[in-house]
């Protein structure tokens, strides 16, 4: 089968397109799926970046050189525990151990981690959903969301950002948007309340106090962010870069409500999703999309950091 694979490590690590076996033997609990479309998170090419700069390139060596953990697509053989799903299924989730390796024709995955694909959504639109959608629906619970809360979402217009906007109005929260300027009528048309441009000044001195800073950049702290957490604010960052990371389990220990979203794929977490997917409240967002053979640019432009919604890798053209 085709598959993607990664020469170099660190970010020099390029992505290539070979031929490779598929995968052969299947857990009780897997199933195969035909990947129709794959999406692309910073993950996989900050695992390799953190593991080159924090280790060395040995470490590097050991993660599986196959990247993509989100996908969609339709269920080609089970494992002979599997009750849940059957051959012919069209199936989304993602399974990282440490990745899916869903950049490729046909991938293994547990049947724990996926659900039935929307019927109203593209296999598309369905692989861009796992990871971001899952983490800021697990991020909004981390952090005590719940209807009325008032709640800053940082990052608001890239791949978690559009569906934590949707994910907080859909649960009744009041929600205000951290993008720049470009993007303020984008994400005030996903539902945002209110927004706030940072690109005009630092609002976090002025914009007033939050139950819930959903940090989706991972470029803040609860310390940057003390006067929007007042007394009793709590902060989630999504912990993606170095100082969030170190900054948000330091400022637990001094008994403050912080943490860090560690996002999971659960079957539960997917079918709400679905659940809002059909109620017309969550509509994913793609950015745009590359074929299995241009994966290289379709992280370069993750890399970016600029997305508007999710990138995603289209294997099958529907
Ligand atoms: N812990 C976990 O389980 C987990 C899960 C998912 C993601 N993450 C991490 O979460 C982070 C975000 O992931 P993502 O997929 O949402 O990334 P992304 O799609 O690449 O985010 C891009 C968006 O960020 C916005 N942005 C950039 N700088 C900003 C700033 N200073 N303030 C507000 N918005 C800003 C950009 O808008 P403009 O162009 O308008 O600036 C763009 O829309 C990454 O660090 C990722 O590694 C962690």
């Amino acid at each position: 089968m085709k598959a993607v694979t990664t020469t170099g490590w660190g970010l020099k690590a390029r992505l290539t397109l070979t031929d490779r076996q598929a995968p052969t033997r299947l857990g009780a609990e897997d199933v195969l799926v035909q990947v129709h479309a794959a999406s692309v998170n910073p993950k996989d090419w900050k695992l390799n970046y953190h593991a080159a700069v924090l280790a060395t390139p040995l470490m590097v060596n050991r993660l599986p050189p196959f990247f993509g953990d989100d996908l969609a697509g339709v269920v080609i053989d089970r494992g002979s525990k599997v009750t849940d799903f059957e051959i012919g299924d069209a199936v989304y989730g993602m399974d990282m151990r440490p990745r899916t390796a869903s950049l490729a024709e046909q991938a293994r995955i547990s049947q724990k981690r996926i659900a039935k694909k929307p019927q109203s959504l593209t296999f598309a639109e369905a692989a861009s959903m796992p990871l971001a959608a899952q983490t800021a629906l697990q991020g909004l619970r981390k952090g005590g969301g719940r209807p009325g809360s008032r709640v800053l979402i940082i990052g608001a217009s890239g791949g978690v950002g559009t569906f934590a906007v949707q994910i907080a109005k859909a649960l009744d929260m009041h929600v205000t948007g951290v993008c720049s300027g470009r993007n303020i009528d984008f994400v005030r048309g996903l539902g945002a309340d209110a927004t706030i441009d940072y690109t005009l000044g630092d609002y976090r001195q002025s914009a007033g106090e939050f139950d819930l800073v959903f940090d989706v950049t991972s470029y803040e702290t609860p310390l940057t962010c003390s006067a929007l957490l007042g007394k009793h604010g709590h902060f989630i960052s999504t912990g993606g870069q170095g100082v969030s990371m170190f900054g948000t389990p330091v400022y637990r220990l001094l008994g403050k409500k912080a943490g860090t979203v560690v996002v999971e794929s659960w079957r539960e977490d997917l079918e709400t999703l679905n659940a809002m997917v059909e109620s017309g409240q969550l509509k994913p967002i793609i950015d745009s999309v590359y074929p299995l053979a241009d994966s290289e640019a379709a992280y370069q432009r993750n890399r970016s950091g600029r997305c508007r919604g999710k990138v995603v890798i289209d294997l099958a053209g529907d």
